[in-house]
């Protein structure tokens, strides 16, 4: 195991900070294995959303790589690293016992390369969690992420302060009442919600959250005057890197240094894990730059990282919220004085 890249999430080493972060390609074990293999810290699988067998949501699922004009680009390696990633996701469409057994499958292989695999649970009702829960702890899953959709963009009635912090409190106390392995939750919080959510999750026992989900937003085509892919979906690029830093920093001011956050959200590259270190994260997730690029984007990442860190002789740990502490000195000015007088046009 390279020291260097060494990180701790709550009680829980990883061998390195990049997560395959949850999405489509990691619902069945192909992709996970290709994660596994491609040297991943951590595997978080497809989320069982309680929706499976309904198989009408893989009909329409889709996805597409849009250019800095929002038109589509080739999906795939060569792609540009500014495309937006939109994406109406699918739904696994493997049974509970089906999806268990995968996981558990998936559990011995990632195991045998230093590996940890994440269940992940994305559905509310606190009964279907706590029996889903007990039984992946029975078949010996080593951690589970709650993916909690309340505060989540898309559901204006999520946004009450007070309602959201009272089920992801809810959520996460049923769920460490019953079960003792590792818990992480992920929040698809809008930012200023997310602090708030990651204080009451980590009160409730969360041994790690994750910020942030896709982003919910609408691109109209101007040739058919319709939405691309249809209507609302899930859009992302590394335009997103900066929200989710932000996410980071204000977690970390409010929960404090000493509780592991991971950051997900347009990271592609060794350089950009790096970033959402500074920011607070303790891992990072990377999603949709692997569906785009293939899982080749793991090693590279893994490799920029290392090469990173070993030029100016750092650790990973050496990393984490040290730009977000930095930011508490003032900022120095780019100019004195009246410096947005630049912006105005000579008459
Ligand atoms: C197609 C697609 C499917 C996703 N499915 C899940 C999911 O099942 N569970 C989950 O917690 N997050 C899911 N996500 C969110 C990602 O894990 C990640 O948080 C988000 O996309 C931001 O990271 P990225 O910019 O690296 O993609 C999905 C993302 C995409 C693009």
């Amino acid at each position: 195991m390279n020291d260097r890249l060494q990180t701790r999430i709550g009680g829980l080493t990883l061998k390195n900070p990049l997560i395959a972060g949850s999405a489509d390609h990691l619902m069945e074990s192909e992709g996970i294995m290709a994660s596994v293999n491609a040297g991943a810290g951590a595997v978080v699988v497809k989320s069982f959303s309680g929706q499976a067998g309904k198989k009408q949501t893989r009909a329409i699922a889709d996805y597409l790589a849009l250019d800095t004009q929002w038109n589509p680009v080739p999906w795939g390696y060569g792609a540009p690293e500014d495309v937006t990633i939109a994406a109406r996701p699918s739904e696994t469409g493997q049974s509970f016992s089906q999806w268990l057994e995968q996981c558990a499958q998936m559990t011995r292989y990632a195991g045998h390369q230093d590996c940890l695999l994440v269940a992940s649970l994305a559905q509310d009702d606190p009964a279907k969690n706590r029996k889903l829960a007990q039984q992946l702890a029975a078949a010996g899953i080593p951690a589970l992420e709650l993916s909690i959709k309340t505060g989540g963009d898309n559901d204006p009635s999520s946004l009450d302060r007070v309602v959201a912090v009272k089920t992801v409190r809810n959520l996460v106390a049923d769920l460490r009442e019953t079960i003792t392995i590792p818990l992480w939750v992920k929040l698809s919080a809008p930012q200023l919600l997310s602090p708030a959510l990651a204080e009451a999750a980590f009160a409730a026992g969360a041994d790690a959250v994750t910020v942030t989900e896709s982003h919910t937003g609408f691109i109209p085509d101007l040739e058919t005057f319709a939405p691309r892919l249809g209507g609302s979906i899930g859009v992302g690029g590394f335009w997103t890197l900066p929200l989710a830093c932000q996410a980071l920093v204000q977690c970390r001011a409010t929960v404090g240094p000493e509780k592991s956050l991971i950051g997900a959200g347009g990271a592609r590259n060794g350089g950009d894990v790096a970033r959402m270190l500074l920011a607070g994260a303790s891992a990072v997730g990377l999603a949709s730059s692997i569906i785009l690029r293939g899982y080749q984007v793991i090693p590279a990442a893994l490799q920029q990282l290392e090469a990173y860190l070993s030029a100016r002789d750092l650790k990973v740990a050496d990393l984490i919220g040290r730009a977000a502490d930095n930011a508490k000195a003032p900022p120095k000015p780019h100019s004195d004085g009246d410096h947005w007088r630049q912006f105005m046009p000579s008459v």
